[in-house]
């Protein structure tokens, strides 16, 4: 470590039971551009993901296709790392927990959090029988009082997954000692956004069962530390890959500085698992906890569920074949609050590509650059002794570009992407609006010497943009500070500071966000 901030992100680490769809790019997504604008923020970041490959559900998924779940693992994992190149996501690591990395780790957590008591001086963990409902599809047990009905009748889970009646020997976690502590983790404003927290605070504050963490029945698991007869239940195992990357149970690793995590972020169907069970068995072992659990919403498809009965699943592949990698990275977080569940449909997408990044930004940019190619020898103008007094327009648009940094900033702290990006928006249709006030190609022939300080003032704003919307569109914007002849080791938010030098040439300009088009059918 060097020594800056570090900051330590992840994602849920994925089931490796078929392949990954839009709504797992999606959280992957937000993902990469906080780490990608904590990198340029100076941050020391360490970013992760990777697949959940044991369990029952991914057992069962490997048996239907006739396969070894070991071959079966290893194929499909590498669609889930294949989607983070598709993606451009930047992690720093992936993690798969059929490493033996990962292994040693979930047995060393399970000591330490047998050879513990809880805060009401019990044994953390006890061997009993369970005798209850189990759902291979959600892999989590459920009591009779939170099952629903289904359309036969039959007993369904909440998330309306069938339901087994399961009963077999299995260690338990005493999860009920744990309550009081739970809630004081809460209270410190870990779960995020409040409707998540209020959740999993009013769940914790109802009947907590003993949470049962180990199975009989199949073998696809890591074996209990001493009782080879039991497997840790998946989603213990899941959950520890977070501290396996750091070096668990290193405690001198490197990375072991990383932890405790900054965000965890997690949609919002396992956030009970990641907010309630997760800091418990944390607690138990004496492990220090992350410091916020993000539960964003989902991702329907023209206002459905995706569900492959309904055949409307989402490639992300398609996707970014159709409409461009930054097109669609931009547009998922632009168009709904992360918090919320947001629907996609073409005609969005089409609209925001057309309007904001071709109309808005792509117009702005490709103007400005082609005036200074036409008219200023294709050099950086010089902007001369005018100044924000001068009562050119453009002045207020390159204030507002400068102020963006401590806003966004404010926003990445909550994960409020869409506020990010109408905060820029606001500057870029400021900025479109001061070319039209301004009018430069008039100045051209009546004041050559404002015309440059007018141009200069718009490059400068543009390349504040660029800077600042790497993190969502990474290529995109480099290709524009490429074209404002910005080198590439000059592309941090600390290099905001530094003007444009005038008299540097430029390249021939090129538009970076053409207009979608639809196909004559
Ligand atoms: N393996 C567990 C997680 C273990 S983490 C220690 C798991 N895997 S999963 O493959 O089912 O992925 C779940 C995650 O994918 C969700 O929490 C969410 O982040 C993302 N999404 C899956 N479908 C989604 C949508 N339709 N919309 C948005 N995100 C969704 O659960």
């Amino acid at each position: 470590m060097t020594g800056k901030a570090a900051y330590y992100i992840t994602t849920p680490i994925y089931y490796v039971n078929d392949s990954p769809h839009i709504g797992h790019a999606y959280t992957s997504l937000a993902c990469d551009v906080l780490a990608r604008f904590m990198r340029l923020d100076g941050r020391e970041v360490f970013f992760l993901t990777g697949t959940d490959e044991h369990g029952q559900k991914v057992e069962k998924s490997a048996a239907a296709a006739g396969r070894d779940p070991k071959e079966f693992v290893d194929e499909v994992s590498e669609r889930f790392r294949a989607l983070t190149e598709l993606m451009n996501y930047s992690n720093d690591d992936f993690i798969r927990t059929t490493e033996e990395r990962h292994i040693r780790s979930c047995q060393e957590l399970w000591r330490r959090i047998a050879a513990n008591k809880s805060p009401k001086g019990r044994d953390n963990i006890y061997l009993d029988t369970y005798g209850g409902w189990y759902s291979v599809r959600d892999e989590a047990f459920y009591g009779e009082g939170e099952l629903i009905k289904g359309a036969d009748g039959e007993k369904m889970a909440p998330s309306g997954a069938p339901v087994e009646w399961v009963e077999e020997p299995s260690y338990f976690f005493r999860l009920e000692d744990w309550r009081e502590r739970l809630l004081e983790y809460y209270s410190g404003g870990a779960v995020a956004p409040v409707s998540r927290h209020n959740e999993v605070e009013s769940f914790v504050k109802g009947e907590l069962f003993d949470l049962s963490i180990s199975r009989t029945s199949f073998s696809w698991g890591i074996p209990v530390p001493g009782d080879d007869a039991h497997i840790m239940y998946v989603w213990l195992d899941a959950l520890t890959n977070y501290i396996t990357a750091a070096g668990f149970p290193d405690e001198r690793a490197e990375n072991w500085d990383y932890w405790p995590a900054d965000l965890h972020v997690i949609g919002k169907d396992i956030v009970r698992f990641h907010a309630v069970y997760w800091p418990a068995f944390l607690m138990s072992a004496g492990i220090p906890l992350p410091k916020r659990v993000y539960g964003h919403g989902f991702l329907n498809v023209e206002g459905a569920k995706m569900s492959k009965s309904l055949g409307n699943v989402l490639s992300p592949k398609d996707m970014v074949d159709e409409f461009g990698l930054d097109q669609l990275r931009y547009f998922l977080l632009r168009e709904v609050p992360f918090g919320n569940d947001g629907s996609f449909s073409r005609e969005q997408i089409i609209n925001r590509i057309n309007s904001d990044l071709a109309n808005d930004l792509g117009n702005l940019a490709q103007r400005v650059l082609s005036m200074i190619s036409k008219n200023c020898d294709a050099k950086i103008p010089d902007p001369g002794d005018e100044g924000p007094d001068s009562g050119l327009a453009v002045y207020s648009a390159l204030s507002g570009a400068q102020a963006l940094r401590d806003k966004l900033r404010a926003h990445a702290e909550r994960q409020a992407f869409h506020d990010i990006l109408e905060e820029v928006w606001k500057v870029i249709r400021e900025a479109n609006r001061c070319v039209d006030e301004d009018a430069p190609w008039a100045l051209r022939k009546t004041d050559p010497a404002k015309m440059a300080t007018v141009l200069y003032v718009l490059a400068e704003t543009i390349r504040h943009v660029a800077i600042l919307l790497q993190p969502f569109m990474p290529d995109s914007c480099g290709r524009m500070l490429d074209q404002l002849s910005v080198a590439e080791d000059a592309r941090t938010f600390d290099d905001l500071a530094s003007p444009l030098v005038p008299g540097m040439d430029l390249p021939k300009p090129e538009g970076v966000f053409p207009r979608f088009v639809e196909e004559e059918a």
